[in-house]
């Protein structure tokens, strides 16, 4: 896949940081940066929705307020406590997750990559999130949403027909994220696949990347000004 060139990127990153400052959502794991809080809630979210997340993850940090505590507990409690999200695997890994970092790094979850993926449950995407919202790092993320965006904007979707694989998405992924911002443009990137791009009704008349927009390109050739896809 070619990378797109300097300033489309550039462009890319700057008005998804001013969408975000207008439009992204106020959530209570982006009110912390501490390790353990940013685990729980992306563990939470690998495969549950916002809405049903939110008050779990209130419940579950007052039960279990922190990485000891978790360590600590038994583990059949905790997944009775997680039982109603589903995915009851999650849980047991999110246990094993707080034993091994009280064991092995003082509490505080490491911030290197590999480390981060030998812990069980935590694949690539997990990884990026933790790196750049409990560390603050230059990491990307990459989920179903966020390739759903930078496929239409970047790729269009003849060109999405012939991406193979997993590691061109990564590299367009790694090559966007502005230095210094990972954390709100992560974050940005996340609500914007999540409420403006969406799979079936995208909002692309007020959307800001419009000019650009690789997937709109065809539609606005067609004189079809309310892009429905
Ligand atoms: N899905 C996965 N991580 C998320 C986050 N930090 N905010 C909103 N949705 C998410």
């Amino acid at each position: 896949m070619r990378r797109p060139d300097r300033r489309t990127i550039r462009t890319f990153q700057r008005r998804l940081l001013a969408w975000y400052a207008a439009h992204g959502r106020d959530l209570p794991w982006r009110r912390t940066r501490d390790g353990y809080r940013v685990l729980v809630s992306e563990i939470m979210l690998q495969q549950t929705q916002v809405d049903r997340v939110l008050p779990k993850y209130r419940e579950f940090l007052r039960r279990y307020p922190t990485v000891q505590e978790l360590a600590a507990a038994d583990v059949n409690e905790v997944r009775r406590l997680w039982y109603p999200l589903g995915y009851n695997v999650r849980p047991v890994r999110l246990h094993a997750i707080a034993r091994e970092t009280v064991a092995r790094y003082h509490g505080r979850l490491p911030a290197d990559e590999r480390a981060l993926r030998a812990l069980p449950g935590i694949g690539r995407y997990t990884a990026g999130a933790i790196r750049a919202f409990a560390h603050g790092h230059d990491a990307a993320i990459l989920d179903t949403n966020v390739r759903r965006v930078l496929g239409r904007v970047f790729l269009g979707p003849r060109r999405l027909a012939r991406v193979r694989g997993q590691k061109a998405w990564w590299d367009l992924a790694e090559a966007l994220v502005p230095r210094g911002r990972a954390y709100d443009f992560n974050q940005a990137l996340m609500d914007f696949g999540a409420t403006w791009c969406t799979p079936r009704k995208p909002r692309c008349a007020p959307c800001p990347m419009r000019a650009f927009c690789a997937a709109y390109a065809p539609l606005r050739r067609a004189g079809d000004g309310a892009a429905r896809r």
